[in-house]
């Protein structure tokens, strides 16, 4: 297929993996271009953002997926070697979606060299997952910076279950005025309540009962809403507090009521809409959830 094939959202993808081919691919395009940012391993979340951004673009537009399992926003430890690569029935769900080109640049392709330029995600990214994950927002930004660069999209989409990611990007976009809009779509979550992750994938069918702990949390702590920000975090840390004495037991990493843009708690008087954000571990597997809370500045 030629560049200029690629818009109409039919059929299979283009696949594109050189930063080159992007570039002669993207100069063909000429409706709104949507970018779906991605480490692949494409589920359900994915499908809601591929839907939103193939909404976004309308008929004269073309959505655009990377998949690329960035090595800078893995610390050392992590599971970059482990992280499912999944490209054949990413690129069937793609098709699926609608989206017309797949850019999959390899590690050497995307960072030829070592970069040592990063984006300094600021005080944000020293919190919650930036504490836990030293490094983590820094690796993001700047891969989604280069993405921005390489792709020029007129529209972007991340998924709210990332909530700190997507205020980071949010504020990365507006403060280096990369003319990018950013549009989010609400956590996707399994009919249990799980939300979708691709690292659901490494549970076991016991540390996935455990797991639910983490919605159940966030729900409890929602439904304490109106006794204020000491009742959400009572009623959601009860839940844990029980779930770590399961078998086999959920490790809380963190439970925080935070203000949405600066990431610090929301404490006693804090007025507006506030985010109930948790992180824990079931056996290897780290997971996150969060859920938005509006507090009426009653404590
Ligand atoms: O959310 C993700 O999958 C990743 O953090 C992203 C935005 C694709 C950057 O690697």
């Amino acid at each position: 297929m030629s560049a200029g094939a690629a818009r109409p959202a039919t059929g299979r993808p283009v696949l594109v993996r050189t930063k080159a081919g992007l570039a002669a691919t993207r100069a063909g395009l000429h409706g709104p271009v949507v970018l779906v940012p991605t480490m692949g391993a494409l589920h359900q979340g994915h499908r809601a953002l591929l839907r939103l951004a193939r909404e976004t673009a309308g008929a004269e537009g073309t959505v655009v997926v990377s998949v690329f399992v960035n090595p800078l926003q893995f610390g050392a430890g992590e599971d970059f070697g482990s992280y499912p690569r999944t490209l054949e029935q990413d690129l069937a769900v793609c098709a699926e979606e609608g989206a017309a080109v797949v850019f999959v640049p390899s590690p050497d392709e995307m960072f030829p060299s070592p970069p040592l330029v990063r984006v300094d995600p600021g005080p944000v990214g020293e919190v919650l997952e930036g504490g836990s994950r030293p490094g983590f927002f820094a690796g993001v930004l700047t891969v989604v910076l280069k993405l921005f660069q390489l792709t020029r999209p007129d529209v972007a989409v991340f998924g709210q279950k990332d909530a700190q990611q997507l205020a980071l990007v949010r504020r990365m976009t507006a403060d280096l005025d990369l003319g990018v809009e950013i549009a989010a779509v609400p956590v996707v979550r399994d009919p249990d309540g799980l939300a979708i992750s691709s690292r659901n994938a490494y549970l076991s069918p016991g540390e996935r009962v455990t797991a639910l702990a983490l919605s159940r949390a966030l729900e409890a702590g929602t439904a304490a809403a109106s006794a204020g920000p000491a009742a959400v975090l009572g009623a959601a840390r009860a839940v844990l507090d029980s779930a770590a004495g399961t078998e086999p037991p959920m490790v809380l990493d963190y439970l925080e009521l935070a203000d949405p843009v600066t990431f610090t708690g929301a404490g006693d008087g804090y007025q507006g809409q506030a985010l109930l954000l948790v992180a824990a571990w079931c056996g290897t597997t780290r997971l996150i959830d969060n859920a938005p809370v509006a507090l009426d500045g009653k404590s």
